[in-house]
């Protein structure tokens, strides 16, 4: 059976749906909440208001895109989690709402697990075992992925995500939020050599990360060296480049040795941050090495709901859930709270 499936993501302030015939997305529409920068972050009450706003429009703009008519799903899939529950209530419930009105299988989908398969979106299938960096706005994690129902986390931050170092450093620098891209783009005329920051190493477990202290010493930095100077008298380029330089550099080292100790040569990077072009680039100098480097497609790295049905239709095609006839279905995956 050919699997027809909206995907709706609605977890923090993108509203985003899609629609896939099996492993081929047909549309993936996603309106992003730019407000969120006149406060320098999220604001969760205004997200989920926005949410109501546009998620009816953007669901029927992912139909006509897709050319496909509502009566031609036959799988629904949403974010349940983790997320803004403010948030995440819109798309789950709009989504949820639609299997039943249209009598069809529902699949609650974790986000960080769909961050993870964005990586292979569009292949049929998923070559395993491989280990899994995820990195994102609210999530550093490192997965060892056995399979479509199976996995170990090896490592987590102890404090700040990978994004949040982005996003709180930029702040510091006077740039908008979010901040992560910001910096990517100042970094590439920069002297990445002009400042070394400190990268974190923790002692209890070497997988974990640490980015609360980069952000301090960044903070000391700033203040011994220039003080009260105004955010357009920084040298931002080489500042940028020294900080991403360090911050990249704790993922990649981190990410390699969990490879090299579990002797896997598949890795694949996902998550906003994963958008990073030294992250990206760092991680390719392995290829050399034999190293199988996955990123996903830069549109599917931030959050957007064609990685949300990529995720349900692989475990609806390849785990007993597909052939268990249930109208709704949970995976060990979407039960943890990450
Ligand atoms: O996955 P995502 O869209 O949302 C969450 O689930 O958190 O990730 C957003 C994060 C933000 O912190 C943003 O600054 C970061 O991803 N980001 C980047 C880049 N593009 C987005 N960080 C570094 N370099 C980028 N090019
Ligand atoms: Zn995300």
């Amino acid at each position: 059976m050919n699997l027809t499936t909206l995907a709706i993501e609605t977890s923090c302030d993108e509203t985003s749906a899609a629609i896939l015939k099996d492993n081929n997305v047909l549309s993936n529409i996603i309106s992003s909440q730019l407000f969120h920068k006149d406060y320098g972050g999220i604001v969760p009450e205004l997200a989920s208001r926005a949410h109501i706003k546009s998620i009816d429009m953007i669901v029927r703009k992912a139909f006509s895109e897709a050319k496909i008519d509502t009566t031609e799903v036959n799988l629904v899939a949403a974010t349940q989690g983790p997320g803004l529950i403010g948030s995440l209530l819109v798309g789950y419930n709009y989504a949820r709402s639609f299997s039943i009105a249209m009598k069809k299988p529902f699949a609650a989908i974790n986000h960080i697990e769909s961050h993870l398969f964005s990586c292979f979106i569009g292949n049929e299938e998923v070559e395993f075992p491989f280990i899994a960096l995820v990195v994102s706005g609210g999530h550093t994690i490192l997965f060892h992925v056995k399979g479509y129902e199976s996995h170990t986390v090896l490592g987590r931050t102890q404090d700040d995500a990978a994004g949040e170092a982005f996003d709180k450093a930029a702040k510091m620098l006077g740039l908008d939020y979010p901040g992560g891209p910001l910096i990517d783009e100042l970094s590439k005329t920069g002297n990445e050599n002009y400042h070394r920051f400190p990268v974190s190493s923790l002692k209890e477990n070497i997988y974990d990360f640490s980015f609360s202290g980069i952000k301090t010493s960044l903070l000391y930095f700033l203040r011994k060296e220039f003080g009260e100077a105004a955010a357009d008298a920084l040298p931002l380029n080489d500042i940028c480049a020294s900080y991403q330089r360090a911050v990249v550099a704790s993922l990649v080292e981190k990410t390699i040795l969990a490879s090299k100790k579990l002797g896997i040569k598949s890795i694949a990077v996902s998550g906003g941050v994963s958008a990073n072009s030294k992250l990206r680039s760092e991680f390719m100098k392995y290829t050399n090495e034999g190293y199988r480097i996955f990123f996903p497609q830069k549109i599917y790295s931030t959050d957007n709901a064609a990685m949300i049905g990529y995720t349900a239709y692989l475990k609806f095609k390849n785990t007993s859930i597909g052939s268990s006839g249930k109208d709704l279905f949970e995976n060990a995956f979407a039960r943890f709270e990450y």
